[in-house]
């Protein structure tokens, strides 16, 4: 079974509070979700591979270390995961930019991609997917079952709230996925949004509604 973390730094516990609050606007909104981003990446990749090469200080001559040159992905889940990308990307600027997009079928209410263009080395990358919100866990399963079918192998999800349901429907249907959580909240309310969450995470990033 996948292993489920929930980052509990004081850092990210109070951005978070800022962009749940109802009055944050998108510009502030937008800027947080990227801060989060990043502090959550640095977390995530506390162990990727190092290896020792030898440098010169200004001083003398030293051995240092540096990543040993593990390959990464970011995937965002169209389209609110992209607000995560950019505070990743400062954190990791080597990482390759995969997307996966999906919609709701309105009969069967299942998730049916439309959009899927990962590296072409995807078999040999370690993937972070993102998504704010882990809702009813439906669109990040099918996510992953998009790049999966691709030949990914190595996938960490990512978001910023989960609702409980939501992380036992993904962990059941891919346990080979750990999965990286700011906020672990109550519930799903009978309109599939988070209680307390945020609201509508791609209208708060993009300024629609
Ligand atoms: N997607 C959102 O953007 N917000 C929710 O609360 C649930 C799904």
């Amino acid at each position: 079974m996948g292993k489920v973390h929930v980052f509990d730094h004081p850092l990210i516990q109070h951005k978070l509070t800022f962009i749940r609050k109802a009055d944050t606007g998108t510009k502030e909104f937008r800027e947080l979700v990227n801060e989060l981003a990043t502090l959550m990446a640095f977390e995530i990749t506390r162990d990727l591979p190092t290896q020792e090469i030898t440098i010169q200080t200004p001083v003398c001559e030293a051995k240092s270390r540096i990543l040993a040159g593990k390959k990464l992905g970011i995937v965002p889940i169209l389209r609110a995961g992209i607000g995560m990308v950019d505070g990743i990307i400062d954190l990791i600027p080597a990482a390759k930019v995969g997307h996966v997009g999906l919609f709701r079928d309105p009969e069967t209410l299942k998730p049916v991609e439309y959009f899927v263009k990962l590296p072409s080395d995807v078999s040999e990358r370690e993937f972070i997917v993102v998504d704010p919100m882990l809702a009813t866990g439906g669109t990040a399963v099918e996510a992953i079952n998009s790049m999966k079918k691709r030949g990914a192998v190595n996938i960490k999800f990512m978001c910023l709230v989960a609702a409980p349901e939501g992380v036992e429907v993904l962990t059941k249907a891919h346990p080979d996925v750990d999965v990286y959580i700011a906020a672990l909240d109550e519930k799903l309310d009978e309109h599939g949004y988070i209680v307390p969450g945020l609201g509508d995470a791609g209208d708060r990033l993009f300024g629609t509604k």
